[in-house]
């Protein structure tokens, strides 16, 4: 192992809350120490798979999960399914290996045991319902880590209302793909707050479905490098630890996550790795296009169309509303997430550049776990309902084809709320 990572792991062993409190039966495999990072995304349909990350301190060749359906009763007489991923180093600076194993052929609306080589603790984890007749939860937001303990202290509020999924808009570690001792610190610390909000007490791991921000990269936007190819190699090279960490988007950098046939999560680069313009609009017009019978679409991004502190001329922004917002508009999108901005705002509904009542609602700006900037004023702002300087999350939930959204603060209080217009 590279010195100067093995210097950082007493840190890393440190246990956290969720982790401490797990326990189970031993596993058959010989236990390690506790992974180093242990989070849940998907990469097909969340009611079926499950997609299990884990950086672990050396076992190179162990990628197994063993898994089972668990309920109170049955679980002990249950016997374990094995399944082997692959690995590969978290980057360059670092050997850690980062284990990846896809569950498949899942039932929807179960809860699964499993465990991973750093034993003897056992985990959870639940598929998402095959239809939304019931209410599904999620939370949704963006720029997590300014400082741990901001990211901590959300997470541990966003927890209370028991989401099923977090959904993170970009500028989650702030490592700006550095491959040394502090990029990889700032993952790590990103790993804890994980570890320490996001288990359950019941050993539940709650999944992320994240999107590429700049500080994912070097340079934060393509048209920074000379060298820009928009190749897989290419964003690899300056997003190390992007794509390595998460399957979801993975290459090449956006993506859809289909919930049944009722859930889209559009996740898209906001010129990072990939510009806006060209293969990912082209893209981002054939996947709407065939998901117009889909009653919650719902693209994800970093940088705003819609501001609510920088400049609505900002070029990322203009390339978003001249390339993305037509499609959204033609193709039945009602709410986007933004990001980036740190602050909360929401749009009033917009249409062809302007106020609209079956318009499309922009809710960020990004400010899970930054400090807050201050905003441009809701009441002289013509695209702007509500702005306001606050960390905060998105809590959505989807009902059969409504949706409504509570925005709540760093302290639990409910700053914001907004419900979709049925739909004639
Ligand atoms: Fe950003």
């Amino acid at each position: 192992m590279n010195k100067t990572i093995s210097t950082l792991i007493p840190l890393l062993l440190l246990p956290g809350l969720g982790l401490s409190q797990v326990s189970g039966e031993r596993s058959k495999h010989e236990p390690f120490e506790t992974p180093v990072a242990l989070y849940l995304t998907w990469q097909q349909d969340p009611t079926t798979t499950m997609t299990i990350h884990r950086v672990s301190e050396g076992a190179e060749d162990e990628s197994w999960v063993d898994y089972r359906p668990w309920n109170e009763e049955e679980a002990a007489g249950r016997s374990w399914e094995s399944v082997t991923g692959s690995s590969e180093p978290m980057a360059r600076f670092s050997n850690l290996p980062v284990h990846t194993v896809e569950l498949t052929g899942l039932e929807p609306a179960t809860t699964y045991q499993f465990r991973v080589p750093e034993g003897p603790g056992t985990f959870k984890f639940r598929t998402l319902p095959a239809d939304a007749d019931e209410p599904i939860r999620f939370a949704a937001g963006g720029d997590t880590m300014h400082r741990q303990i901001w990211m901590e202290r959300v997470n541990r509020v966003a927890m209370e209302y028991e989401p099923e999924f977090i959904v993170w808009g970009g500028d989650l570690a702030y490592a700006d793909g550095r491959e040394n001792r502090r990029g990889l610190h700032r993952w790590f610390d990103w790993f804890d707050a994980i570890k320490n909000t996001m288990i359950t007490e019941e050993g539940r791991v709650i999944p992320i479905v994240v999107t590429m921000g700049n500080h994912e990269m070097r340079g934060g936007y393509y048209f920074h490098h000379d060298d820009f190819e928009q190749t897989d190699d290419w964003r690899r090279e300056v997003a190390p630890y992007f794509y390595t960490l998460f399957s979801m988007p993975g290459q090449p950098g956006y993506n859809v996550l289909d919930f049944g046939d009722y859930l889209s999560l559009v996740v898209l680069d906001s010129d990072h790795t990939n510009p806006v313009e060209g293969e990912q609009t082209e893209w981002l017009e054939e996947i709407l296009d065939e998901r117009q019978e889909v009653p919650h679409v719902f693209p994800v991004y970093h940088v705003p169309g819609y501001p609510g502190v920088r400049d609505f001329d900002g070029d990322v922004s203009t390339g978003i509303r001249k390339h993305w917002v037509p499609l959204f508009e033609q193709y039945g999108v009602r709410v986007a997430f933004e990001n980036h901005d740190h602050a909360y705002k929401r749009t009033v509904p917009i249409r062809d550049g302007e106020a609209a009542d079956d318009g499309i609602v922009y809710i960020g700006d990004g400010s899970w776990g930054t400090s807050a900037r201050s905003v441009h004023d809701a009441d002289e702002t013509w695209y702007l309902e509500r702005s306001e300087s606050v960390r905060h999350f998105i809590l959505a939930t989807i009902h059969g084809d409504d949706a409504s959204f509570k925005m709540i603060d760093e302290f639990g209080e409910k700053i914001d709320e907004y419900e979709l217009p049925a739909d004639d």
